[in-house]
């Protein structure tokens, strides 16, 4: 109760400013730049922070949360609230009345209708984690079942198989397979609709996309370039406010009694077990068309063009401002070797700083939905699982989507903020290209039998500062 209220409160701060913040304002990035940034905008103690999850012992003491907020929550006591909404329509209907303006006109309210996976493997969370499976493709996140969970929650793993067309074949729980209509399916869902929100969120959002990639790259530019480096200018777009946002991450969100120790059904040591393994498995610095497990996917397809005109902008800025003789300083730090490893590793941290946060990160319309997939799940009656009210989630996610400083997107006008010359060229042709991406979606959706529209420009952020 005591933590719900500090969500609570926590909400009703962030609601606030986020109607005051819509708007992107160019002077909120613009002076960041000319290293402005490497005094002011990065605390010292959050590259502290985000080092130790790189290093070779994630699991060790949690770094001391400094600021109050963090040390004050984590005082407070871990209680499971397992109330229930009477039935589906009175949960939509107080979320509707609850969020207002916020809420997002894609929810979603019957849990039970099969398109909604079609769309969580098209679309939605499970996208980028298809794999090839059998003819068709499948999402496999069996092996989250030796996790342990708190005691009265079920254990999360599961499988889901789709068509090569997408279309749900079965899921797989505790090596029982079953298919849409047989009984129990639904409660099978509903673990898999968990497992893949705990991995998405802990292993791919917050470690990967936020702390390893979009970390990553600032570190790399802070200990690989001096402050004034043009290279830096080029990609604050990229990495603005990115080191703010982790460090509240790292003070809110996880370790023990942080808030996904208390949105999740995982104990400590399943916590801490899963960030071992996000730790040891970074995705990889590929295209997403080398990574595709199959033909024509939409969020393949669609993300390989993002690569391309991130790639471009990439090799152009650093063919203007980064010379022969400061190479070995910047791939030391990225972590890779020579010019075309540096385009490499930079192109794939603004990939997932960009396009991959996006895709994983897109929770605030989910949140509003009284049948959006369960964080966890219990033994027993399905309702305990499906209705359950998880107002801590939902607070917690719309007040770091509500954050005080709104990220800009690709389609806000950021190109004044850079210097003229080869940089602002180069920010004007990926601006182009972009575009000409856009217009080709818009084609190729006429071609599909549900248009794929997750990655448009204007739902983009150019930093992961959410
Ligand atoms: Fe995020």
């Amino acid at each position: 109760m005591y933590a719900d209220l500090f969500t609570e409160a926590f909400f009703l701060t962030r609601r606030r400013k986020f109607r005051s913040h819509k708007a992107y304002s160019v002077s909120r990035m613009a002076p960041h730049l000319g290293g402005v940034e490497a005094s002011g905008f990065l605390p010292e103690d959050v590259e502290r922070r985000v080092r130790l999850y790189r290093g070779p012992d994630p699991s060790g003491p949690l770094p001391a949360a400094r600021r109050w907020v963090g040390r004050a929550f984590r005082l407070l006591p871990l209680r499971d609230d397992l109330r229930t909404w009477p039935d589906l329509a009175t949960a939509d209907a107080a979320l509707r009345r609850r969020f207002g303006d916020l809420r997002s006109p894609t929810v979603e309210t019957d849990p039970d209708d099969p398109l909604a996976l079609a769309r969580l493997v098209t679309e939605g969370f499970g996208a980028h984690r298809l794999v090839a499976w059998d003819g068709g493709y499948a999402v496999d996140l069996r092996w989250l079942s030796a996790l342990p969970v708190r005691p009265g929650f079920a254990p999360y793993g599961a499988a889901l198989h789709v068509s090569r067309d997408l279309d749900a074949v079965q899921i797989e729980v505790d090596g029982v397979t079953l298919a849409p209509g047989d009984a129990g399916f639904g409660a099978a869902r509903d673990r898999f609709e968990a497992s893949l929100l705990l991995v998405v969120t802990v292993v791919d959002h917050l470690i990967h996309m936020h702390l390893d990639r979009a970390g990553g790259l600032v570190l790399a530019l802070r200990e690989g370039l001096p402050a004034d480096h043009a290279l830096r200018t080029a990609l604050m777009p990229f990495t603005f406010n990115v080191a703010r946002m982790n460090q509240a991450a790292l003070d809110l969100l996880h370790g023990a009694r942080g808030y996904f120790h208390r949105c999740f059904a995982l104990d400590v040591a399943g916590l801490e077990t899963l960030v071992r393994h996000a730790l040891a498995n970074p995705p990889p610095c590929t295209p997403p068309a080398e990574r595709a497990p199959g033909p024509d996917l939409p969020f393949f397809v669609e993300a390989q063009g993002w690569w391309e005109a991130l790639e471009r902008y990439v090799v152009a800025v650093v063919d203007a401002t980064l010379e022969a003789r400061e190479e070995a300083a910047l791939a030391d730090a990225l972590g890779t070797s020579g010019r075309e490893g540096i385009v490499r590793v930079l192109t794939a941290r603004l990939f997932d700083g960009t396009v991959g946060h996006r895709q994983v990160g897109n929770v605030g319309g989910y949140v509003q939905d009284a049948a959006w997939m369960p964080t966890w799940t219990r033994p027993g009656r399905r309702e305990d699982s499906l209705l359950a009210i998880r107002p801590v989630i939902q607070k917690t996610v719309l007040s770091f989507i509500s954050t005080r400083v709104r990220a800009p997107r690709f389609t806000d006008d950021v190109g004044p903020v850079l210097p003229e010359g080869p940089i602002r060229d180069a920010w004007v042709r990926l601006d182009a290209d972009l575009t000409a991406w856009e217009a080709g979606l818009d084609a190729r959706n006429a071609l599909r039998p549900r248009p794929y529209d997750a990655l448009r420009r204007a739902d983009v952020a150019t930093s992961a500062a959410v």
